[in-house]
């Protein structure tokens, strides 16, 4: 009786051409999208009625692909957050590329679950894995893991620190029964996901030892190790040392040389966060200043930023595979390896990291490497770089704007100035360009504050920025900042 209720339902469409008919016009969409973004305005705000339709419940009955679809390019598709334009440069957000996409869009169609088994994808994990090695120069014999972004890497990358600390079996003990308090050095200018980690990972934010910086935003490397010695002759565990390879405020890059010396002068485990600017190694400019990357201990990385790959991804990479797979290692009755069939095949990667049921994010990354080859990304990064330059040239042409902070990898921080203006005048000015660059759609950039100065900052790991849109960037900065002053003028 029961079994007759059901006629076998399923998800699949009862018309196999409708549902290829609107995937063909998805994909039309898209390419049109791509191929006009330019043009179009790089943020609207989203009017209420659209918003209200956010709040609905889950309707009883379902409606037709088309309509479904429909409804998402009228409420969805036409608010967009803007990361695909040329112009988009807030906080630290690549762009996504067509084959990186057309690669998510096969992974999720194929849905394989990459963590344990016989298949193909978890081949094309590990080869994506190997090749993250090759782009920044660690050894082959390093282990690594995709994740789905830089803070899961980070927090990767210090859980096996942690657990590897000498012979305290963290793992087993947690920390209750250590004496020892562990701790975690980082600059002043050091992500807030580190800070985050280390109250996950059970250190607690008192652990974290911000170390100053100088003028360029880099650790003072004798600030370090005067904290070190410090903390050691009080009796503390030094466990980690956090080398910033392009830091989000500014992209200044800690001295990384250094740190690692240090690290090993006083057996700390030295780990690089180069989430934004690891992958800048690839542009001959920067190559020396970050080739210590090479020796760290562990390296976190972003591949959704300075890879242009649509999210999430990121990637950990630990130097000693044995730590490593000694952090995560666990095989319960229902995840047993065999030597044969579908649970044959390579290491489980639940043994590499807290999740269990991965998506094939690899294959975005493994179709664009293959489309584009090497150079024309190491030639793309370095075109960011040059354009964060070349923009921090057209800001020292004029004397209504100052820099704030020393061009860095491809990050350019600015405002506009006047003199005898107080720091809260200037605030204001500053905000309100802000606001307008990012309401009339010319620009997105976000905001920071430097040593005190509210500025706004550029980073761009954008694959569609030309050197003209700098042009028009400094350009509109100054119409709409000599516009609020004018009005002001004669509103007084
Ligand atoms: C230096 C640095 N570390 C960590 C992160 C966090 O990465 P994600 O946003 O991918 O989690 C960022 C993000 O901008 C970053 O710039």
């Amino acid at each position: 009786m029961e079994k007759n209720n059901f006629k076998n339902l399923t998800l699949d469409p009862e018309n196999w051409d409708e549902i290829r008919e609107i995937g063909h016009q998805m994909i039309d969409d898209l390419v049109d999208y791509w191929k006009g973004i330019r043009e179009e305005p790089v943020w609207k705000p989203i009017p209420s009625e659209i918003k209200s339709t956010f709040e609905t419940p889950i309707p009883n009955q379902g409606k037709s692909p088309k309509s479904v679809y429909q409804e998402f390019k009228e409420t969805i598709f036409a608010y967009n957050k803007g990361n695909v334009h040329p112009r988009f440069f807030a906080w630290i957000q690549g762009t996504g590329n067509p084959m990186g996409v057309w690669g998510d869009l096969l992974a999720s169609g194929m849905n394989p679950n990459v963590t344990i088994g016989e298949h193909a994808p978890l081949y094309v994990d590990k080869q994506v894995v190997n090749w993250c090695k090759s782009l920044v120069g660690f050894p082959e014999e390093s282990s690594g893991i995709l994740v789905s972004g830089g803070s899961m890497a980070n927090i990767t990358a210090l859980t096996v620190a942690r657990n590897s600390y000498k012979t305290a079996n963290i793992r087993k003990n947690g920390l209750q029964k250590t004496e020892e308090r562990l701790l975690i050095y980082c600059s002043q200018e050091t992500h807030s996901c580190i800070e985050k980690a280390a109250e996950i990972i059970g250190l607690g934010t008192d652990s974290v030892r911000k170390i100053e910086v100088n003028e360029r935003f880099e650790m003072i490397p004798e600030k370090l190790e005067s904290q070190i010695q410090a903390d050691l002759a009080a009796g503390y565990s030094p466990l980690c040392i956090v080398g910033t390879s392009g830091t989000v405020n500014t992209g200044s890059i800690d001295p990384l040389d250094e740190l690692l010396k240090l690290s090993r002068k006083y057996g700390i485990w030295f780990h690089v966060d180069g989430a934004y600017g690891a992958l800048c190694k690839l542009d001959p400019s920067y190559a020396g200043r970050l080739k210590a990357i090479e020796e760290a201990d562990s390296l976190a990385f972003d591949l959704h930023k300075w890879l242009y790959v649509p999210y999430e991804i990121g990637c950990t990479l630990i130097r000693d595979k044995n730590k490593h797979r000694a952090s995560f290692a666990i095989t319960p009755n229902y995840l047993l390896p065999e030597n044969r069939g579908l649970a044959g095949g390579l290491d489980s990667l639940n043994n590499y990291g807290f999740e269990l049921s991965r998506g094939f994010k690899a294959l975005k990354v493994w179709m664009s490497l293959k489309e584009q080859g090497m150079e024309k990304y190491k030639l793309m990064i370095a075109q960011n770089n040059r354009q964060a330059e070349y923009l921090g040239k057209l800001v020292e042409s004029k004397a209504q704007l100052e820099l704030t902070a020393p061009v860095c990898m491809s990050i350019t921080c600015f405002r506009m100035v006047v003199p005898n203006f107080t720091e809260d005048q200037h605030r204001e000015l500053n905000r309100e360009i802000l606001l307008r660059l990012q309401e009339e759609g010319i620009a997105s950039p976000s905001s920071t504050i430097l040593n005190g100065k509210f500025t706004l900052r550029i980073a761009n790991v954008n694959q569609r920025t030309r050197f003209e849109d700098m042009e028009l960037l400094v350009e509109e900065v100054l119409r709409i900042g000599n516009s609020i002053l004018s009005a002001s003028t004669e509103s007084e």
